[in-house]
């Protein structure tokens, strides 16, 4: 099957089974922006666009305004076909399409204003902003409005009002376990833009790889990175592809821990003798600059400084997570020296090895941001903490006075549902926070750490679900409604390929080379409704390595199985009014393809060594789904279940929430739901539905805990 019929039936399938989905009916395809405005009112009517559709520019000349409103007009082309004439010569009269901006394009600052108005009325539309950079968001927001009927493609009509909550909306890029190609980081710019995201964190040095060229010194990357790291060229030019798209890049050079890669070069950083070699496996690893030695900071300050000029943010990140102090412990002259300066002990050696740092930074005019670990009362107050390890962490860092962003809740590797990281907030409803301390937590960061993704896959991990903490970082705290976020995710999910991102157009992809010669059809049915292993349980089902290939159903299979949290709703909605039960077709379909899928992948499942793994997977699938289907069947009849059946189906899904080949069937509990429902009808009887609805929901939640521990 060709990957353009894959994604057509990826469509088909569930806008047929799931016409409640709805995202491609006309009514909501006008509302559907994300991350939705701070205030915004419908109005009747809309704004053509066609060929008069001219656009003016009023206000200072700006060349980066320019570029951003061509990319804009080449975008509208490829989307609907209307190639919208020059726009700089156009009068403000005759324009459909007014910008207005009289702020000077700056590179784009944590400070910086990027608040917009946008309003279109059936004859123009108006877009103006204090600063460039609000003119970006803007255009944003305006290419979500555009729809089409048909051949029509117009704008409806709507003001907007809109600026951040958060200053600080970033995205972490790990590219030392897995190398990232600059095609990769540009692609992924694109996406951050196209949802307001405007902090690039760039994680370039970790044990297993030094990710970027040092002029001064060059032995960092050449016995560092196999060769995989950008030149300060590629540097450049993703400089100013992030500046384009009013982005900030903060490089991270993590130390004094996670230097194993410097090492290779200069051995004489560390705190035991080497030789080192490039770290091949993850986790926390002993190397750790020696930082008793004044030879070392001199080391620090002239690579920082190199760094420092190249990139022209105003913050660099130090890292600072993970020194697990052995290397310190083991060397004497690092002991006494602990002891002559009166520290107590080796959080105290990494506070005076970071308050050197920061003297550092300060020097070379930057600001340094670093993970909580940093956090110590002789550290300056100009830093800023990066909480990984809990929102407690980041409320005392803003109650001493510390700017803190959050990425404890937004780790993309655990692999967690978009709902989830939906839900966490930088600052919680019920944080106990002052006024003045929250204006201290500037933003937070999803970090997508690259153990298990490639190139390949690392697009499937970021995307869709960062759309979703997109809205959390920049719409009101008081947009909540997760139904709505999954169908605005969506639409904004299939849009985002346009920028040549892979994140829906892997899978066809990657289960394709799975299948190999046959069709792919049963192998998508089972990948459906699986998902991987979350947090860290992949490091203790297999060894892996940073050249273990990652190739297998766990690489392809969606962080989030759209099919798993359709399939729930099904199931709600044909139970919402039990003991009588509501439509139970989608159910049916559903459960009954489930069914019959295992005979048809065991001819993939036998031939391919890559999936045989998700043999017992498969029958599981298949065993799970009919007795699912006898549940639908007791539910419809009314006839109670017997206790044998109830026995035997706890048995069934039990064994097959077991998570085996490194991903878990997702769908298990919604069949569980069913099979709970037809078991305890009787006693739901006499309870009103949304109480026995909860009940329900409660055990099955239960007996996923009890499974999981
Ligand atoms: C981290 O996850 N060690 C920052």
């Amino acid at each position: 099957m060709t990957k353009f019929s894959l994604f057509l039936s990826v469509l088909s399938v569930s806008s047929l089974l799931f016409p409640s989905n709805g995202w491609s009916a006309d009514r909501s395809q006008q509302r559907n922006l994300i991350p939705l405005p701070a205030e915004l009112t419908w109005q009747e009517g809309e704004l053509p666009i066609d060929s008069n559709f001219m656009v003016a520019l009023e206000g200072r000349k700006d060349s980066s305004l320019e570029g951003a409103v061509q990319r804009w007009l080449d975008r509208l082309a490829k989307r609907t076909g209307v190639r919208v004439s020059k726009m700089i010569q156009a009068s403000p009269e005759q324009a459909k399409f007014v910008i207005q901006c009289e702020g000077e394009g700056k590179a784009p600052s944590v400070l910086q204003d990027e608040s917009y108005s946008l309003a279109v009325t059936t004859l123009q539309a108006r877009l103006s902003a204090p600063n460039p950079l609000g003119i970006l968001r803007g255009l944003e927001t305006l290419m979500q409005l555009v729809r089409s009927h048909g051949k029509r493609h117009m704008l409806p009509c709507v003001t907007i009002q809109d600026r951040p909550r958060f200053r600080w909306r970033g995205l972490l890029i790990d590219v030392a376990r897995h190398w990232q190609p600059v095609e990769v980081i540009k692609r992924n710019l694109d996406g951050m833009a196209a949802v307001k995201m405007n902090v690039l964190h760039w994680h370039l040095t970790d044990d297993q790889g030094f990710r970027i060229e040092s002029r001064k010194f060059p032995k960092l990357q050449e016995h560092g990175s196999d060769g995989k790291y950008y030149t300060q060229l590629q540097v450049q030019e993703l400089l100013a592809y992030a500046q384009e798209r009013g982005i900030r890049v903060i490089p991270e050079f993590d130390m004094p821990g996670h230097v194993t890669s410097w090492l290779v070069g200069h051995p004489e950083l560390a705190s035991a003798p080497g030789p080192y070699q490039i770290e091949r496996t993850f986790g926390i690893k002993d190397p750790t600059f020696d930082p008793t030695r004044e030879e070392v900071y001199q080391f620090i300050e002239a690579f920082l400084g190199e760094m420092a000029k190249l990139f022209p943010d105003e913050y660099l990140h130090i890292g600072g997570d993970e020194v697990n102090g052995k290397q310190w412990n083991q060397n004497s002259k690092i002991q006494e020296f602990i002891h002559e300066h009166n520290l107590k002990d080796n959080h105290d050696l990494q506070a005076y090895f970071n308050s050197r740092l920061s003297q550092i930074l300060t020097k070379q005019g930057k600001k340094m941001v670093g993970w909580d670990e940093i956090l110590h009362p002789q550290l300056p107050k100009n830093i800023v903490v990066q909480s990984w390890r809990g929102p407690v962490a980041l409320a005392h860092a803003a109650k001493t006075g510390y700017d803190g962003i959050l990425s404890y809740g937004y780790y993309l590797d655990h692999i967690r549902t978009a709902a989830f990281h939906y839900n966490v907030d930088p600052i919680p409803s019920n944080s106990d926070l002052t006024a003045e301390q929250r204006a201290h937590i500037l933003g937070g960061e999803a970090a997508m750490w690259s153990e298990y993704v490639t190139s390949e896959t690392i697009d499937s991990r970021i995307w869709p679900r960062t759309i979703a903490i997109a809205e959390r970082f920049w719409s009101p705290a008081s947009i909540q409604a997760v139904v709505d976020m999954y169908r605005r995710l969506e639409v904004e999910s299939i849009r985002l390929e346009e920028f040549g991102l892979t994140h829906r157009s892997n899978y066809a992809t990657m289960l394709q080379r799975l299948a190999g010669k046959y069709t792919v059809e049963s192998l998508k049915v089972l990948a459906d409704v699986v998902e991987p292993v979350k947090l860290y349980a992949r490091e203790s089902a297999h060894h892996y390595t940073s050249e273990t290939p990652l190739n297998r159903l766990v690489d392809a299979a969606r962080p989030e199985s759209d099919t798993a949290r359709l399939f729930r709703n099904a199931v709600d909605q044909f139970l919402k009014d039990a003991p009588r039960v509501g439509r139970s077709q989608e159910v049916q379909f559903v459960l009954t393809r489930w069914r019959n899928n295992d005979k048809k992948l065991r001819p993939i499942l036998e031939q391919s060594e890559l999936v045989a793994e998700a043999a017992p997977l498969s029958r599981d699938l298949s065993t799970a789904a009919k007795l699912g289907l006898e549940a639908v069947k007791f539910l419809k009849s009314g006839q109670p279940a017997s206790v044998s059946w109830q026995d035997e189906g706890r048995r069934i899904l039990d064994r097959a929430q077991e998570p085996r080949a490194e991903v878990e069937i997702a769908v298990i509990p919604g069949i569980r739901k069913l099979v709970l429902a037809a078991s305890q009808l009787e006693k739901l009887k006499g309870l009103p539905a949304a109480d026995w609805n909860r009940e329900l929901d409660s055990q099955v939640e239960a007996s996923k805990r009890k499974l999981e521990k």
